[in-house]
């Protein structure tokens, strides 16, 4: 079976989040249950190399987008299908913001284009080759559905996938024309959005099937705390949504082969996670106390992930003799709040501003606990490299991250099935009380290690979930030949 993916990242080409991670993983996954995916990217800058040594499959013109060309290249395992569209894409900077730091102010036609060149592919632009199945991935691909739709391709079946309902794509409604949406649509059952064009309605409203990346956010969504405006038209669809817990490349994340490890280890001898440990320290500086645990944070530096709770529960952190190690860059008030909170507390508090991939590796396979305290989160994959790595998970319970980590509750620790650590509500206070449960397990060695060994076991690869995807990309087919 053919599937099209449309998305704006894919690890390793390019990555801001968790997005990149699973585009460039599920395919894989999906492989090995006789789905054929082909992923659908912007040509950005950095992508040019690929472009080079790809081979044209069309020269569609698009409405929006214009005249570009499609063309098919093959690397690191992954079958993708550029979108070459140099004035649209060729630029420096993040997919999303210029060197200012601000949106492109053409984001509404650079993802436009790119849903446009998904809906061409699902009606045939590539010739012989056609998807079964288009999955258009968070806004930036949310029309695709809806430009099918408007064109008639009802012979495809459509899915979205809501990775973050946070970012919605939405755009004046003087943007209407521009976009080739069809006026008629402009109301509060089609993409209108207070007033304005929401790319992500658009793609809730009209794809056959709407998932979401773990159990317990799908239902969140349906809900005004979590679903942002958009929980009246998931609760409407509630029928065709579906949470699918996110996993982890097993492959990149490995480790027993880690090479940004010091030292690699497996389950059984993970007394050799000390070489990291030292390594860490040395790189941040800092140590804790003897018996204490190193927490680290690897994180985008937002609202969302609920950092600023962490400096507020600081002094508890510090006052048991632990240290911390944080890795992110984001929002400048709480990238200050770290860097503030390592001048103060030299050796027990290291902040690296920035993005780095390797020093997420090592800090996964160095820390002894990864710290999560996200005010919402669809699934998260930190929580899980840490659980793969041994660097146990500490957990707000919400979303993803209450549907992938066992907290060390008495029940739980008694029968042995703990992984991590839980806390709700997301405050301060029981993040605190949290850190606190953590040095206490970590003080006794024993157990500490039983819930190591017990998360290192844990299943977090893709297996189940891509055979989860396969049957929903299935019923769509078999719904459409009948
Ligand atoms: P989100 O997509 O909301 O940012 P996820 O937990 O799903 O959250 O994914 C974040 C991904 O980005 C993970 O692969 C994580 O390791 C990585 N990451 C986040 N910040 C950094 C950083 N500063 N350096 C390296 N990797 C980072
Ligand atoms: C988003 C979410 C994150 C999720 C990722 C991949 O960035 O914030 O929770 O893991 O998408 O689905």
């Amino acid at each position: 079976m053919q599937v099209l993916f449309a998305a704006s990242e894919c690890a390793p080409f390019v990555k801001t989040g968790g997005l990149a991670d699973v585009i460039g993983a599920l395919p894989k996954a999906l492989a090995s249950q006789g789905i054929e995916v082909r992923v659908l990217l912007p040509a950005y800058a950095a992508l040019r190399p690929l472009l080079a040594a790809g081979r044209e499959l069309a020269r569609p013109v698009l409405r929006p987008g214009g005249g570009v060309r499609l063309v098919a290249a093959q690397a690191e395992g992954l079958a993708l299908i550029l979108l070459d569209a140099p004035a649209l894409f060729e630029r420096r900077g993040t997919p999303y913001l210029g060197s200012d730091g601000r949106d492109w102010p053409d984001n509404h036609l650079r993802f436009a284009a790119l849903a446009a060149a998904a809906a061409a592919l699902a009606q045939g632009a590539a010739g012989d080759w056609r998807p079964e199945i288009l999955h258009a991935h968070d806004w930036q691909a949310a029309l695709a559905p809806a430009y099918l739709h408007f064109a008639g391709g009802r012979d495809v079946g459509t899915v979205t996938t809501i990775h973050n309902i946070a970012f919605q794509g939405v755009f004046p409604a003087t943007r209407i024309a521009e976009l080739g949406l069809p006026r008629s649509e402009y109301r509060m059952q089609g993409y209108e959005y207070h007033g304005a064009v929401s790319f992500l309605k658009a793609g809730l409203v009209w794809s056959d099937r709407i998932t979401t990346v773990s159990p317990t956010y799908a239902r969140e969504l349906m809900t005004p705390e979590f679903g942002l405006g958009l929980e009246g038209v998931l609760s409407e669809r509630r029928g065709r949504l579906v949470g699918i817990l996110n996993g982890v490349d097993l492959e990149t994340w490995d480790p027993t082969h880690d090479p940004a490890l010091a030292r690699t280890y497996t389950a059984r001898n993970s007394a050799r996670r000390h070489a990291n440990r030292t390594a860490v320290e040395a790189r941040f500086g800092i140590a804790t106390e003897e018996g204490a645990p190193l927490f680290c944070v690897i994180s985008r530096l937002t609202r969302q992930k609920g950092l600023d709770l962490l400096l507020e529960a600081l002094p508890r952190l510090l006052d048991r003799g632990a240290a911390l190690a944080v890795l992110g860059s984001g929002d400048r008030d709480l990238e200050e709040g770290f860097e503030a909170a390592a001048a103060t507390h030299p050796g027990r508090v290291g902040v690296r501003i920035g993005y780095d991939e390797p020093l997420s590796h090592l800090l996964q396979g160095g820390a002894d606990c990864i710290l999560v305290p996200s005010r919402f989160e669809p699934c998260g994959l930190t929580q899980l490299y840490g659980l793969r790595y041994g660097c146990l998970p500490l957990v707000a319970r919400t979303g993803g991250l209450a549907d992938s980590v066992i907290d060390a509750n008495t029940a739980a620790l008694a029968s042995g099935v703990a992984t991590g650590f839980q806390f709700a509500p997301v405050t301060a206070q029981a993040l605190g009380d949290a850190i606190e449960r953590a040095c206490d397990a970590f003080s006794e060695t024993d157990v500490w290690h039983r819930m190591m060994r017990r998360a290192m076991r844990h299943p977090v690869g893709w297996e189940d979930s891509a055979a989860a995807y396969a049957r929903l990309y299935r019923e769509l087919a078999a719904a459409r030949t009948r």
